[in-house]
């Protein structure tokens, strides 16, 4: 596993022909989607602009719309927004009224000239301002720095139902593993809640990077052990508690992002073998899970209830909670059925 850390690749300039606030965005658009290659030479406004006027011109699907048509559309953008470009001189994008992305010296040490689609470049801006300033997560009491690249929670449902079962929870805190531990929102809650030792592990070097970083914003005084592997990783020692908030739906993966929202078929199985063979005499395997697979894609066998049935682990409880209301961009409320769940088992 490959402990580079993950950034947008630099891409060539060849063949790209310049715009400006001088060229319509509605003509920069048609030329994208013909397959053109555009690159921004005054300002951010412009790339700006013209990445708006695409995702209109594309028709974003409405609310509710199917996982396919949505997905289409995610594809579509992508590729067009792609070819949108972006000047990097000496690890600052070359643009007028840009910002200041640290991320473009970080990550980028062995080259400071370089071009970059300008999509990415406003990913990774996005990123940066989370990164510095933090994102405040009552739930913690505190805030999360996720790095760039790393899955960060926009919702917090399921991580208080989470901190709910938690203060219930009345058997061994010494050992925990909290597996895809992302920015390692949930290794915190268990630090918080009196775990003695969390292992957190990730597929993804950005995701162990922001747990590393974020151990040392705390100077060290927190009990958690960053591991780059997959799912519990090599070893033979059994944890009290295996915690894994899994993606939720099944889908192919498009990013590296996708690897937090989606999972590929062998995933639940791998996990359960690993977390039957690790799990302590009395410990508890806890799955943070959402019915949203239930309600978007209902073909699909649920990956937790198949286990179950399989008979190597009994459930203890299941807590659940409705979603809270999010407003959609004209102000409505936007009415869900979905639930956030905790799932606790035990050995049979
Ligand atoms: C839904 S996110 C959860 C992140 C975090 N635990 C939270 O609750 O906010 C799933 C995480 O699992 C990681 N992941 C996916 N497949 C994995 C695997 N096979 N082994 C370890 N981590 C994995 C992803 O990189 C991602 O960080």
């Amino acid at each position: 596993m490959t402990t580079q850390l993950y950034r947008p690749e630099p891409v060539s300039l060849k063949g790209a022909q310049p715009v400006d606030r001088n060229t319509s965005p509605g003509n920069a658009v048609m030329r994208l989607r013909k397959g053109e290659r555009l690159m921004v030479t005054d300002a951010y406004s412009t790339g700006a602009e013209i990445l708006d006027e695409l995702y209109h011109a594309l028709r974003p699907p409405r609310d509710g719309a199917s996982y396919a048509l949505r997905q289409g559309f995610k594809r579509a953008f992508r590729d067009a927004s792609l070819r949108l470009l972006a000047p990097i001189k000496n690890h600052r994008l070359a643009l007028q009224d840009s910002q200041h992305i640290e991320f473009l010296r970080e990550l980028y040490a062995d080259t400071p000239d370089f071009t970059l689609p300008f999509v990415q470049v406003q990913e990774l801006f996005g990123a940066w301002q989370a990164y510095d300033h933090g994102v405040q997560m009552a739930v913690l009491g505190g805030k999360i720095h996720p790095y760039y690249g790393t899955y960060a929670p926009t919702r917090t449902s399921h991580l208080e139902l989470f901190a709910q079962w938690l203060r219930g929870y009345e058997g061994s805190k010494k050992t925990a593993v909290d597996v895809g531990t992302g920015c390692g929102v949930l290794a915190l809650l268990m630090a918080r809640g009196g775990v003695e030792h969390i292992v957190a592990t990730d597929t993804n070097a950005n995701a162990i990077k922001s747990v590393v970083n974020e151990i040392a914003r705390r100077d060290g005084a927190v009990p958690i052990e960053p591991v780059h592997t997959d799912l519990l990783g090599d070893g033979d020692t059994p944890f009290d508690l295996i915690v894994f908030n899994p993606p939720w739906l099944k889908g192919e993966e498009t990013s590296l992002l996708d690897r937090a929202l989606y999972f590929e078929d062998a995933l639940f199985e791998r996990f359960f073998d690993q977390a039957h063979a690790r799990v302590a005499a009395d410990g508890r395997v806890v799955l943070v899970f959402s019915n949203i697979m239930s309600l978007v894609q209902p073909e699909v066998p649920h990956p937790i209830e198949r286990e179950l049935e399989a008979g190597r682990f009994t459930l203890v409880s299941r807590l659940q909670r409705k979603v809270r209301a999010t407003r959609s961009p004209g102000g409505r409320h936007r009415t869900t059925k979905e639930r956030v769940e905790i799932w606790e088992l035990a050995k049979a």
